[in-house]
């Protein structure tokens, strides 16, 4: 067993022990990738500013999210499949996530079901992730049942209304679950602790839509019903009927401009979400820590403003807090975690971060992660680049 130190170790790890269909289904963008990658690099761009004798003891990255304590200011993302991952990986990252004393977000296109992660995960309450679907009763079928889990957030993702193209997906053919290929066989092979936690569980499938959606018979059409669901026509209209039906805690994921983040307030948005999809929607948009700055000057003290994208270190992390995000979500990292130890794998992946960035909190001299601004930061000049202009 290799020792872990880093998120990229995680990686390495999931990378050898999940078949490849999934692993390139996590790590991978659309079309060219470069909004994918940009998400990353641009933290690079961001220097500390290191800061001494300063007292460092009793420190705290405590902080709230919708009002709900959080053990540092972070939440698991919403991610479509987690269950193909790692054999019942919802449940895995709902019990780490809890445990960890921070939120998990359950995606619709989840392979364990809503009900089953209320079931396994009682001691805490979780987010749910909506996708708004053509199919209206379905949708709203989908919030009572959110509802009746004692869901206690709807985060509504807005930046897939069409399904943006991975080249790997469909080279590898992907689906879930996945095909009787040859290909398929001699890969899961290789994979045996993964072939047989699948062999033993039988959360193999969209959980959440199997057996409650119209028209879905069998896993062939599953598949077709899933991508043409997806509804073209969402406007902030329909955004404002699911915020009166849920009549909850309301999250909105995907903004990644000042004016659609100012829609999302007048739309009723307790939190948004800065995201471009982790680069998995419109390739060649800005990284969204480059957006950050302008969305927290529009709207900064009218809703908490979260961002995702790129994180892949607690370092990352507390730029994003720095440069006014009230709160981060984590996608692929905590995957990494799951893809290589299952639930162990996930809460080592928030140890790791968790540490990463109260270590460096302490050494830009601040003790408490609320206390953290702009000021521990050293910011390019044109860090926002001409954009900023056109806003
Ligand atoms: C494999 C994968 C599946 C995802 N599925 C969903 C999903 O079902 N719903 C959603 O709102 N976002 C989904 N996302 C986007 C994440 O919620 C999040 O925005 C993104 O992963 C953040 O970027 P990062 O992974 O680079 O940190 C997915 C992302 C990945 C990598």
């Amino acid at each position: 067993m290799p020792v872990i130190t880093n998120i990229a170790d995680l990686k390495a790890l999931h990378r050898r022990r999940t078949p490849r269909m999934f692993y390139d289904y996590c790590e991978s963008g659309s079309w060219s990738e470069q909004t994918f990658r940009d998400n990353v690099t641009d933290y690079e761009k961001l220097r500390f500013r290191q800061r001494v004798a300063v007292d460092m003891s009793n420190r705290t990255l405590a902080s709230t999210m919708l009002g709900q304590p959080v053990s540092m200011p972070a939440a698991l993302a919403p991610i479509g499949s987690l269950g193909m991952q790692h054999p019942d990986g919802e449940i895995l990252a709902a019990r780490a996530a809890a445990r960890f004393g921070i939120p998990f977000t359950l995606s619709t296109m989840s392979v364990c079901s809503i009900e089953d992660v209320r079931e396994h995960v009682p001691e805490a309450p979780f987010w749910f992730q909506l996708y708004v679907m053509q199919d209206e009763v379905f949708v709203d079928e989908l919030i009572e049942r959110a509802r009746a889990a004692n869901c206690s957030a709807l985060v509504l993702t807005l930046d897939l209304q069409l399904l943006g193209q991975r080249h790997k997906d469909l080279k590898n053919g992907l689906s879930t679950p996945p095909k009787v290929t040859v290909r398929n066989m001699l890969d899961f092979a290789t994979r045996m602790r993964w072939s047989m936690g699948m062999a033993q569980t039988p959360r193999r499938t969209f959980r959440n839509i199997v057996g409650h959606a119209k028209n879905v018979g069998n896993l062939a059409s599953l598949s077709s019903w899933a991508n043409e669901q997806f509804d073209p026509r969402l406007d902030w209209p329909k955004v404002e009927r699911i915020r009166e039906k849920w009549g909850g805690k309301f999250v909105i994921k995907g903004i990644l401009d000042p004016q659609d983040a100012r829609l999302a307030v007048q739309a009723g948005a307790d939190a948004i979400v800065v995201s471009n999809h982790g680069g998995r929607q419109l390739d060649g948009a800005l990284s969204s820590i480059r957006v950050l700055p302008s969305i927290v000057r529009e709207v900064k003290g009218e809703t908490e403003i979260w961002l995702d994208g790129g994180l892949r270190s607690g370092q990352d992390m507390l730029k994003a807090i720095a440069l006014g995000a009230d709160a981060t979500l984590i996608g692929r990292s905590y995957v990494h975690g799951l893809g290589a130890m299952g639930e162990a794998g996930v809460t080592s992946a928030l140890e790791i971060l968790r540490k990463e960035m109260d270590f460096t909190m302490a050494l830009c001299g601040r003790r408490d992660i609320r206390d953290v601004n702009r000021d521990i930061l050293l910011v390019p000049k044109d860090f926002e680049g001409e954009w900023a202009d056109n806003a």
